[in-house]
């Protein structure tokens, strides 16, 4: 296990700050001043700026105005404070708009939006990517060897997509491209289906509501297309800031968008960032550790795009205003839901923000200053004792994960199976899938990585693959032979079905992952709301799972091709037939679950049986209670655990026989740990 070195030399401790906008109060000096007073105070030390600020910057075309961020970064450079300075392009003036129409989005219906919102403006656009380079060089001229500046942050949250006619052609040419000939592509989307062909390049349009929507081919291929047109945009910005001072470390905060496969925008990233918007306290069935596995699974995810730690670069300090209903973070959160985002591998707490705007929509978004305009207040509290505790964590700077096992979540899959129609119109929930198994190894304690297809398989002992619906011939054959060299495959229903263009695969489900689960799925259906089925243990399967288990969603129905039953179908036509199996390939074997289990208690056991058989290392050696969680980073010499009660109870945790000391207060710690409702405890061991 190797230690990375920080994110910039520069500040080689645990990053801790906020979005700043001082450009909203350049008409109030004195609050600048008081700004970075208090952000000392707050142990602030790192904060993300001109994020919205081209208009500032740019009043008029060619136009520039740096004296207030001269300002503003020389102020931080005298205190010790830094800044991912922003480019600018996640919102135009209004002079742009006006002047060149084609900046601005086109939607599906082909109309074009009026100026306004922010992101909004075509990422093809000549127009647009001059003006962003000009923007972006006449910063990095200025700002690229500055002492304050930390990192560059490019844009912010890139997301969306434009079905403008400048888009069509660079979607046509990326077709032509891929495939080469029309024919080629008709082929992939299996274009002969309701006449679909097409017999020139042109006749070909992005998805639309009142246009083409069930080429699902097609539809895939505009999801690449957007997704890499969007990193191709980015990437744009990239190189002209990076022209200046290589030495800069470049990251673009990443959220939840569907619409980039971010696995391949890490590629163009010097680190990745991620904005962690959780609604804490506000779980309907009032599961809160499925939520705080959620947000657990995604820092996984952004840690595992690079195998590195990333930056928390957006979180609220106490509520949003934009989910349904806006909760404030109950006593301890704070400190708890920062230190998760360490806990997993993160380098940094940024927020969301500052200092709340004092007009327009976000003007009740949580922020560590409020509208009193002081620190005296709660949530500064709770920030500042994140900020302390932050400053005592330097050595966990650059740790990395001990991950064993791999849990695939692709892009590619994701699109693609929520496109399909068949089985479950009404929600085949791939994310929520995922998470279901994911949250096993959290509830467990068990490192995991969220990795795609393409990764490099060979680093874990045990890779899940759940509703691994589109797979290729050559995927497939990675996965058999990473079983057949002495891996564990599990896998599920709903997996094997298409290949990379979404045609299904030909010769029995589930087509390349056939041979490694030593199953055929002759047929699958969907279950109603109202419906349950169920898996029963077989008794002589002599595992460590016993019992029955409600199932429902789905059934796939398959025969053993070399595969062992271990539970069957408890009701329904079929029952008796096999719902969960093991098949044993070369060194190593797999598991094919035929059906959605719902209970969550069943995923834990489950992998508790498969991590023993697989000799995976959970954080600590002991049982956590439910909704407690264990967490590890390492620098090869010393192990950081951080034990987290997302329970809505206090929590005793017993601890193995090695040797702990609480890093907060230097104390050791033998036996077990007291947690309250929300508690947190770090252990160095
Ligand atoms: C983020 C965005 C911020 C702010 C925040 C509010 O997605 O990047 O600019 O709008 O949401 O929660």
């Amino acid at each position: 296990m190797k230690k990375f070195p920080p994110i910039s030399s520069k500040l080689p401790v645990m990053l801790h700050g906020a979005d700043y906008n001082p450009e909203q109060w350049s008409d109030y000096p004195e609050v600048l001043i008081e700004d970075v007073r208090m952000m000392k105070l707050a142990g602030c030390n790192a904060m993300s700026i001109g994020i919205f600020s081209w208009v500032k910057l740019e009043p008029e075309e060619g136009v520039f105005t740096f004296e207030w961020l001269d300002k503003q970064l020389d102020l931080f450079a005298a205190n010790g404070i830094y800044a991912f300075l922003a480019t600018p392009s996640g919102a135009r003036p209004a002079w742009m708009s006006a002047k060149y129409p084609e900046v601005l989005r086109v939607g599906s219906n082909r109309v074009r939006n009026l100026h306004g919102f922010r992101h909004n403006h075509c990422y093809t656009s000549p127009v647009y990517r001059e003006k962003v380079a000009i923007i972006n060089r006449e910063l990095a001229k200025r700002y690229a060897h500055h002492p304050a500046v930390l990192g560059w942050h490019i844009s912010n949250e890139f997301g969306g997509e434009c079905h403008c006619d400048l888009c069509q052609t660079a979607f046509r040419d990326w077709l032509k491209i891929k495939y080469g000939t029309l024919e080629a592509v008709n082929h992939a989307w299996w274009a002969t289906f309701w006449s679909h062909t097409y017999t020139a390049w042109e006749q070909i349009e992005s998805p639309s509501d009142h246009g083409e929507t069930q080429v699902h081919g097609l539809n895939l291929d505009w999801k690449r297309f957007v997704s890499e047109r969007t990193i191709d945009f980015c990437k744009h910005e990239i190189d002209v800031v990076r022209a200046y001072n290589p030495d800069i470390p470049i990251t673009t905060n990443m959220h939840m968008t569907e619409s980039i496969d971010y696995r391949k925008l890490a590629k163009e990233l010097d680190v990745i960032s991620w904005d962690a918007y959780p609604d804490w306290h506000y779980t309907a069935d009032g599961d809160d550790s499925r939520l705080a596995a959620w947000t657990a699974m995604h820092y996984d995810m952004m840690r595992s795009f690079k195998n590195k730690p990333f930056l928390l670069m957006e979180s609220t300090p106490s509520l949003t205003n934009w989910q349904s209903v806006s909760k404030l973070k109950r006593p301890g959160m704070h400190k708890l839901s920062s230190l998760q985002a360490v806990a997993h591998g993160a380098d940094s707490v940024q927020y969301f923000q500052w200092r709340k705007s004092r007009g327009s929509s976000e003007k009740f978004h949580g922020a560590i200053i409020d509208h009193s305009g002081h620190e005296h207040t709660r949530v500064f509290r709770d920030v500042a004792e994140v900020g302390e505790l932050l400053g005592g964590l330097s050595d966990i700077v650059g740790c990395t994960t001990p991950a064993e096992a791999g849990i695939l979540f692709d892009w590619d899959n994701r699109w693609a199976v929520k496109d399909a129609q068949g089985i479950r119109n009404s929600g085949i929930r791939y994310e929520e899938t995922v998470l279901q198994h994911y949250r096993a190894f959290w509830e467990l304690g068990i490192p995991a990585d969220v990795i795609g297809i393409e990764d490099d398989l060979s680093r874990y002992k045990l890779i899940v693959a759940p509703m691994l619906y589109l797979v290729s011939e050559t995927d497939g054959a990675r996965i058999q032979r990473f079983v057949e060299q002495g891996g564990t495959f599990v896998s599920t229903y709903w997996s094997g079905i298409v290949n990379e263009t979404d045609l299904c695969h030909l010769g029995g489900f589930p087509g390349p992952l056939r041979k490694t689960l030593g199953i055929w799925s002759e047929e699958a259906e969907g279950l109603h709301e109202r419906d349950t089925n169920g898996i029963v243990f077989r008794p002589e399967s002599a595992w460590g799972l016993s019992g029955e288990y409600d199932a429902h969603e789905i059934a796939d129905l398959i025969h053993l091709e070399g595969a062992e039953a271990l539970a069957e179908y408890r009701d329904d036509f079929y029952a008796g037939r096999p719902a969960l199996t093991r098949h044993a390939l070369g060194e190593g074997k797999s598991y094919y679950l035929a059906t959605r289990v719902k209970d969550a208690e069943f995923y834990t056991k489950l992998y508790a049986e498969i991590a023993k058989e697989s000799g995976l290392r959970s954080a600590i050696d002991t049982d956590l209670p439910q909704g407690v969680t264990a967490q590890v980073r390492t620098d090869g010499d010393n192990d950081f655990v951080f034990i987290q009660n997302f329970s809505r109870a206090a929590q005793t945790v017993r601890l193995d026989s090695r040797h702990y000391t609480n890093i907060e207060n230097g104390k050791s710690v033998a036996g077990s740990v007291e947690l309250p409702i929300n508690g947190l405890v770090i252990l160095k061991r």
